[in-house]
């Protein structure tokens, strides 16, 4: 079977980002014939921004509820919370001793950490934790644990996905070949949406539009959208508009051609967002009431979550790692 993966970090609520990103497309794919999927809760990869254990645990709850909202099953896929196996930190050591440090000093998020230090007129590694620095080390081992051939996510996951194909490539010439390289899946509509302010969506940016804010929320959300100045009857490049990039993510493409014309035509950004509200909560209202039930029955969630993990360990961890410890040269526990 083709073997799909992707993971969402516990440190927020679950955003329209990680809904069109990941969520949406990894359902869709999990449904395919001869598809068997990984679908879990990055809690460890929390840890890396989040020191508020109340914060990481709120959040495994909120992402679990809308995976299973968005109609994930617990028994047609694997559906875990990642520190619920334990041997993705071993897997992690075992290729933190392969892993380049050269590629590892290239990775966007250290990167940018380090920008950010210049421009202060700091130490270049000011306040950077090794475990940002170590971040697509333990990214990789998620995905090289369970041999995954797919793994559907956002534009800005690109390059941890090299960079697993990377260090698996690294392993397998040493060691043997253990790993499946595994290809990046990109939804080319919506490879980035855009936030409240233009940027990229994202919990660090806090221009996120909660995947199931109430509806009034929402739609106050969507109103703050920022737009150009243009009038009403004004030509609007619906390119280079965020309205229009998060209308396209929900609609058809009929829509979407409409809705270019009705930017050329020069519809008013009231109207524009009225629409853009509309369709978004057509697509997630019957979605949230499902939330909304999942969120009041905690327990339910977390015996879904432990079983799963419980059968994934034996199934696949447990033995892998066996594997990959004789293949090291470390003694078996078995
Ligand atoms: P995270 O939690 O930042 O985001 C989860 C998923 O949502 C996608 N995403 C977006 N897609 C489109 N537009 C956006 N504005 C947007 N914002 C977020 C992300 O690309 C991602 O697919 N390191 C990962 C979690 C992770 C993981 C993995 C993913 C850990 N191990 C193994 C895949 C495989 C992360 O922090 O994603």
């Amino acid at each position: 079977p083709t073997r799909i993966l992707t993971g969402i970090t516990t440190s927020g609520t679950p955003h329209l980002g990680n809904y069109v990103g990941a969520i949406r497309p990894a359902i869709a794919s999990s449904r395919a014939e001869g598809a068997e999927s990984f679908f879990f809760l990055a809690d460890y990869h929390a840890l890396i921004k989040v020191q508020d254990p109340a914060r990481v645990q709120r959040s495994t709850l909120e992402i679990a509820a809308s995976w299973l909202a968005c109609g994930l099953q617990p028994e047609d896929v694997w559906f875990y919370r990642q520190s619920d196996i334990p041997e993705t930190t071993e897997l992690t050591w075992l290729l933190t001793c392969v892993a380049g440090k050269g590629i590892l000093n290239r990775a966007h998020a250290y990167k940018a950490a380090v920008d950010r230090n210049r421009e202060a007129g700091e130490d270049d590694d000011a306040a950077v934790t090794a475990g940002l620095f170590m971040y697509p080390v333990l990214m990789a081992a998620d995905i090289l644990l369970f041999n995954a051939h797919k793994v559907p996510v956002g534009r800005d996951q690109i390059q941890h996905i090299e960079m697993a194909r990377d260090f698996g490539q690294r392993f397998n010439h040493l060691y043997g070949e253990h790993f499946v390289l595994p290809e990046v899946v990109i939804e080319e509509q919506v490879a980035t949406l855009p936030g409240l302010d233009g940027r990229k969506m994202s919990k660090s940016y806090d221009n996120t539009i909660p995947l199931f804010a109430p509806r009034e929320e929402l739609r106050k959300l969507i109103y703050s959208i920022v737009t150009d100045s243009s009038a009403p009857g004004e030509p609007k490049d619906a390119e280079a508009s965020n309205v229009f990039q998060l209308y396209r993510a929900f609609a058809s493409v009929e829509e979407t051609a409409r809705m270019r014309e009705a930017f050329s035509a020069g519809i008013a950004w009231g109207e524009a967002k009225q629409a853009l509200f509309e369709r978004i909560d057509a697509e997630v209202s019957p979605l949230r009431e499902r939330y909304e039930s999942l969120m009041s029955r905690p327990a339910e969630i977390e015996r879904i979550l432990r079983d799963g993990a419980g059968r994934l360990r034996e199934r696949h961890a447990i033995p892998t790692l066996r594997r990959l410890r004789d293949a090291v040269g470390l003694r078996d526990l078995s």
